[in-house]
């Protein structure tokens, strides 16, 4: 059966997500939400572990809990996400899920750099930092999450800069990704660019 991987990489609050979800499910593929793997590890830090232990330890069953989409588990995901020995003791689970049979679909910040430079479709997915900022606002409040507009803005332009400044694998395009910028695109506008563009490497 097929083994085709689609990188699909940004920042916070891009559309990576709605996208990825999307097109693996039009497409019939496997999707992994690498950021819930940093996550975790944030997490199990907030928790008081070394982050390198909860990294090499890691579990993927604890990847779907809805207590990993909270601000202060996003900026401590970031902050372990710098260290070399985090993003190694990740990197094999991550590249056999994209070899997978029948195709995959992973998205976060280095898959079309690091992860996976051989993917057979790369896609960069950006918006303006107010519109990612106003997204992520929406989708937590309406979770009931007692946040501002303003604390949002801050806490993605400090992942930004987090996650495009550190050393090892910094958030940047693969050379030969496409860039989609969705601040103007609806979510089904989003969709169907990035259908067209891996349909055109099929
Ligand atoms: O995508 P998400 O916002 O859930 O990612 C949380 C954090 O995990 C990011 O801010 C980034 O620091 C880190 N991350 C990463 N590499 C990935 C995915 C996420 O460094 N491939």
């Amino acid at each position: 059966s097929e083994r085709f991987t689609v990188a699909i990489d940004g920042p916070a609050a891009s559309g990576k997500g709605t996208i990825s979800r999307a097109v693996a499910a039009r497409l019939g593929f496997a999707h992994l939400d690498t950021g819930l793997l940093y996550r975790a590890v944030g997490a199990r830090m907030l928790e008081g572990q070394e982050p390198v232990e909860a990294a090499r330890s890691l579990d993927p069953s604890e990847l779907d809990e809805e207590r990993l989409r909270t601000g202060p588990v996003a900026q401590a995901a970031s902050q372990v996400a710098a260290l070399p020995e985090v993003r190694q003791a990740l990197t094999d689970f991550q590249r056999a899920f994209a070899r997978r049979a029948g195709g995959a679909v992973l998205d976060g910040r280095d898959i079309g750099t690091v992860i996976c430079p051989e993917a057979e479709a790369k896609l960069f997915v950006t918006a303006s930092p107010e519109c990612r900022a106003e997204r992520r606002y929406k989708e937590l409040s309406a979770k009931g999450y007692d946040v501002t507009e303003d604390s949002v803005l801050e806490d993605v332009r400090a992942r930004d800069a987090r996650d495009s400044e550190r050393a090892v694998a910094p958030m940047r395009p693969a050379e030969d990704a496409v860039e989609i910028d969705t601040t103007t695109l609806s979510i089904e506008e989003a969709i169907e660019t990035a259908l067209a563009v891996i349909e055109a490497r099929r």
